[in-house]
């Protein structure tokens, strides 16, 4: 079991995350609940920040699609990083926060014409352009508005990082990117040459998430840094920026070994530098962009256990009041996630228990076969490092409200987003007049 930031167990043996005992917040605010320690998730934003930036020019941009919400843009605005959104709703909640456009950077295999419109016409830093495609309908776009568009290249330099099929993106066979291998990375870069309103400025790539092997990054490093050579060869242009993506992995369960961030930036940092050196490049503005390893393990969900299935010589379920809905990612990726009893993190976990989910689906599992201090109904069972990847890939499926999410320090918690309440679940709902029956009318119009 590892706890980081300010999530500990206090004197009275219970779980509490900045500062707040759990069990005061799971009664406050109900369950499930997303709790964030705001001095856990600045610490990991600025650790990024420091150990880049020690070794020459460099930026750290979140990756909000980890997780994204007003508060969360706020918190990295101040701790000075720039951020990766990768549609209009990302960007849409990174300027209603009032962060900074010059510092967002747009991603995205299929932007629409609205998102590409709407990120030139709020003056982001950067859109980084995927494919072909793309590259004319911004030129486009810019064209009509009047605009110049500072942009980034998507390559996919045919790395393979040891991770996860679904969650890897820099291997050839990918939808993400130019391909550098068949030469279409190349072509990509004269075409943006010739654009009237496009300005090329630097490369990116993103060889998955989930990486502890720094060799990957090294290697993507040294390949892309290749690259820069050639193109500086083939049109004379040398790019001033190389952006590096993200995917930096964090301990979920035993057996992951995450390494520092410094080793994650000496790995890149040192491959770029000798690179420059061998082929007479300058050295490039890196950015990275660590979405996971900075709001994982910053954040934890409490849940209360509730009815339970003992099949003997098989298993025993226990179920508690959300699962794939709030948390989807051991359905998709048998992602394994360490938990706890509130009140008793340190009692003898005795009792070898599956936890399942209330959705109306077998799958709908959090964790299999863990051992736990006799969970009884009632009780607050609280999984870890859950900041990255749950609240932002939560669903309604089943109808059910996605949970509230509170930000917690120095012993006060504060609501960073609300519970979804029954009407907001059909908020959006409309009874067309062929179907309208004055009865069923008034049972929704009236909840208004
Ligand atoms: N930059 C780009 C271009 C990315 O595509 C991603 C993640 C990141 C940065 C941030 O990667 P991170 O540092 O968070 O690993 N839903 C999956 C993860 C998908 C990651 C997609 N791209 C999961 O739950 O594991």
């Amino acid at each position: 079991m590892r706890f980081t930031g300010t999530i500990k167990v206090n004197s009275r043996g219970h779980l509490e995350a900045g500062g707040v005992d759990v069990l005061d917040l799971a009664q406050e605010f109900g369950t499930p609940l997303y709790v964030l320690d705001e001095e856990g998730f600045r610490a990991n934003c600025r650790a990024f920040r420091e150990v880049f930036q020690k070794y020459g020019d460099a930026m750290v941009l979140y990756a909000s699609k980890t997780l994204c919400c007003l508060a969360v843009c706020v918190m990295v605005e101040e701790e000075g990083l720039g951020l990766d959104v990768v549609s209009g709703g990302e960007l849409y909640t990174a300027l209603r926060a009032s962060f900074p456009p010059e510092r967002i950077y747009f991603h995205g295999n299929n932007k629409t014409p609205t998102e590409l419109k709407m990120a030139v016409e709020s003056s982001v830093g950067r859109v980084v352009v995927d494919n072909f495609y793309e590259l004319e309908v911004l030129d486009r776009i810019c064209e009509r508005l009047g605009r110049n568009q500072e942009v980034l290249l998507r390559i996919t330099p045919g790395i393979e990082a040891h991770t996860h099929e679904y969650i890897k993106t820099g291997q050839i066979d990918s939808k993400f990117g130019f391909t550098l291998s068949n030469g279409d990375a190349l072509k990509a870069v004269q075409q943006v040459l010739t654009t009237r309103n496009l300005k090329l400025v630097g490369l990116h790539c993103h060889i998955g998430s989930q990486i502890f092997d720094m060799e990957s990054y090294a290697h993507a490093a040294g390949t892309m840094m290749d690259f820069m050579a050639e193109i500086k060869e083939n049109t004379g242009l040398e790019l001033p920026e190389l952006n590096l993506g993200g995917g930096f992995g964090i301990y979920y369960y035993a057996g992951d070994e995450p390494r520092s961030p410094e080793e994650w930036a000496r790995a890149v940092m040192t491959t770029v530098q000798k690179k420059a050196g061998e082929k007479g490049l300058k050295m490039p503005r890196i950015i990275v962009e660590p979405g996971r390893a900075i709001a994982g393990p910053a954040g934890v969900t409490l849940y209360t256990i509730g009815s339970y299935k003992e099949i003997p010589g098989i298993r025993k379920y226990i179920a508690v009041d959300g699962g794939m809905t709030d948390n989807p990612r051991p359905a998709m990726y048998d992602s394994q996630y360490e938990a706890v009893i509130a009140d008793r993190v340190q009692a003898e976990p005795n009792e070898l228990v599956s936890v399942a989910g209330k959705c109306c689906e077998s799958g709908d599992m959090l964790l299999w076969d863990i051992n736990l201090p006799s969970p009884r109904p009632g009780d607050i069972l609280v999984t870890l490092a859950t900041g990255a990847y749950n609240y932002s890939m939560a669903s309604n499926y089943n109808r059910i409200g996605k949970p509230a999410m509170v930000l917690v320090r120095e012993g006060k918690a504060e609501l960073i987003v609300r519970r979804e309440s029954y009407d907001d679940l059909i908020r959006n709902d409309i009874i067309p007049e062929h179907l309208a029956r004055g009865k069923v009318i008034k049972i929704a119009a009236g909840k208004k």
